[in-house]
């Protein structure tokens, strides 16, 4: 199969042959950028330690640059050489990587990544991602991949190579199609570089498997820990379709497209279009489908979307935390 798959705007979508992980390593070697996928979220991957490149990305998303970016390792030897991980940060790792977990960790002084991946910070936020054509990716790359999620900043993350070829198409030169995102909500952020473990981003790993691991942890929310450590990205507006939400609605209006969750014929008689996150309920099936079913509606331009209520509890907390931000008006 050849690698070259399609071109559509500027962008060409390659196949995971081997050939095309040849030709990747040397783009990313000659400070190139492009769009790589995680178990999580496609990500727009550059060389964390090259400033041009990680420029690059950043002007690729109109991200602002004091908000950091994540960088992926395939193995722990090649994360010590960036990152301090004391005890408790290789518990952590050993139970959770590789897989959608992030760590803030303290820079080593010799760190290599580039002062701008970490926007001038003294910690850096690294992961192990598990998706296997990228694991095969980064294992033959002497430097790790800095990335962001492959969207415009404040926009929907996107969970399929499309989604990138639609947002990014006219910004950057390649994809890496590895199919659709496993989990497809971002990865859950853990700061361990504290006294005390901090949850930075909801993700599809429960506080309670966290706090098995880890002991107890502060939480974004925590009202008597106003100073608890916070993760720049998550002070913007974020996860946004273009199209208006409107949250835990029993009683959609017509001419407003539904984004269902559970038995959604029991709340009203309604004609418009519905797409289902999960008939049956099941928040894992929710959160793999969370991104793409808003893109697929946003793509439709109904007056707005109406999104049933989800249960707050275990990956329903990561999914409110992402349509709460989705909805909230710009500026
Ligand atoms: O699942 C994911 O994590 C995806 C895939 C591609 O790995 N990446 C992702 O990256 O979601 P991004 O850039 O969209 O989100 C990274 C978040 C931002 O909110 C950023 O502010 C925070 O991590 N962050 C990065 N470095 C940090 C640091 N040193 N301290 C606190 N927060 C940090
Ligand atoms: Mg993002």
């Amino acid at each position: 199969m050849p690698f070259r798959c399609y071109k559509q705007h500027m962008v060409e979508i390659l196949n995971p042959t081997d050939d095309a992980l040849i030709f990747l390593q040397s783009h990313f070697e000659r400070g190139g950028i492009a769009a790589i996928p995680t178990e999580t979220v496609y990500g727009l991957g550059g060389d964390a330690t090259n400033p041009d490149a990680v420029i690059a990305i950043y002007q690729a998303k109109e991200r602002p640059q004091f908000n950091p970016l994540i960088s992926h390792y395939a193995s722990l030897e090649m994360m010590e050489k960036d990152v301090l991980l004391d005890e408790r940060a290789r518990m952590v790792a050993q139970a959770f990587w590789p897989g959608p977990l992030t760590l803030i960790l303290p820079k080593t002084a010799a760190s290599r990544l580039a002062d701008i991946t970490t926007a001038g910070l003294p910690t850096a936020a690294v992961r192990m991602p598990r998706h296997p054509v990228t694991r095969q990716l980064l294992a033959h790359l002497p430097f790790p991949l800095a990335a962001p999620s492959a969207n415009p900043s404040g926009r929907l993350s996107p969970t399929a190579a499309e989604h990138v070829a639609a947002m990014m198409g006219e910004r950057i030169p390649y994809i890496l199609d590895g199919g659709a995102c496993e989990q497809g909500v971002e990865s859950t952020i853990l700061d361990v570089s504290g006294r005390q473990p901090a949850l930075l981003r909801y993700g599809t790993i429960s506080v309670d498997t966290l706090e098995a691991v880890v002991g107890p942890v502060l939480l974004p929310d925590d009202k008597h820990q106003p100073d608890a450590p916070k993760a720049p990205g998550m002070l913007l507006r974020h996860y946004a379709p273009s199209t208006p939400l409107r949250l835990s609605i029993e009683s959609p209006h017509s001419g407003e497209a539904l984004l269902g969750f559970g038995d959604t014929s029991k709340y009203s008689i309604y004609f418009g279009f519905e797409m289902n996150l999960s008939p049956s309920g099941d928040l894992v099936e929710a959160s793999r489908n969370l991104f793409a079913y808003l893109h697929q509606l946003d793509a439709r331009k109904p007056a707005s979307i109406a999104v049933s209520p989800i249960p707050n509890h275990g990956l329903g907390i990561a999914l409110n935390d992402r349509l709460k931000r989705a909805a909230e008006k710009e500026g």
